[in-house]
């Protein structure tokens, strides 16, 4: 069986990132926690990092429910009822963290700190499914190459509208990314947005957020 999919590589890729944002968020905030809150210098960086990581997450699950899971479920056999659920839930927890960073100003961190761990807690199992079920042989058996193609191609403009502001999101989906990903992402970007856009214009709206690329 085809091992390329260009439906599957894009689910595994935004999956990676928003893995990787959230584990960022959780691994600097426990940090912050040990070391009596945050550093006057990263509070404004790491709002904005979370709730760039929100924004990302909102729109990979409205791709889902609107145009994705319809498209599949005509032809492939998954829970998809568990998997809505799992995105209203998690929606409720994304409220929260809005709410959790408005906190922050006073000082807490607990309930943020809470509140991603929910968020983590819910996330795993959910992705499991959906790579166990949307996996690279039953795409391909499926769909071919290029009909994947011109899925893929309508998730990521979809996605690009629920995702807010583009000068925040995809600095935050390539820093999100390892070099091998990042590259083949940024071959589907046009290349003003990745060597003008992103480096210059927009540099100084996302450039707080630099510390959190880890
Ligand atoms: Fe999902
Ligand atoms: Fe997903």
């Amino acid at each position: 069986m085809n091992n390329s999919s260009p439906v599957v590589e894009g689910l595994l890729m935004i999956h990676r990132i928003i893995s990787k944002g959230l584990n960022n968020s959780i691994w600097k905030c426990d940090a912050y926690m040990a070391n009596h809150g945050i550093p006057r210098d990263e509070k404004e960086g790491f709002v904005m990092y979370v709730t760039t990581l929100k924004w990302v997450t909102h729109s990979h699950h409205t791709t889902e429910d609107e145009l994705g899971f319809p498209y599949f479920m005509d032809h492939i056999d998954a829970p998809y009822d568990r998997l809505k659920q799992d995105h209203l839930t998690m929606a409720q927890v994304l409220e929260k963290l809005d709410k959790n960073l408005t906190d922050i100003a006073s000082g807490s961190l607990v309930a943020l700190r809470d509140t991603l761990g929910e968020f983590r807690d819910l996330w795993g199992p959910h992705i499991k499914i959906e790579e166990e079920n949307f996996s690279f042989d039953r795409i391909n058996r499926i769909f071919d190459q290029k009909e994947q193609k011109k899925l893929a191609k309508m998730f990521s403009e979809h996605s690009s509208k629920n995702s807010g502001p583009g000068p925040l999101a995809l600095p935050f989906m390539l820093n999100n990314l390892e070099k091998a990903d990042r590259e083949a992402f940024m071959t589907e970007i046009p290349w003003v947005v990745t060597k003008i856009l992103m480096p210059v214009v927009w540099k100084k709206k996302w450039e707080p957020m630099e510390p959190f690329f880890l």
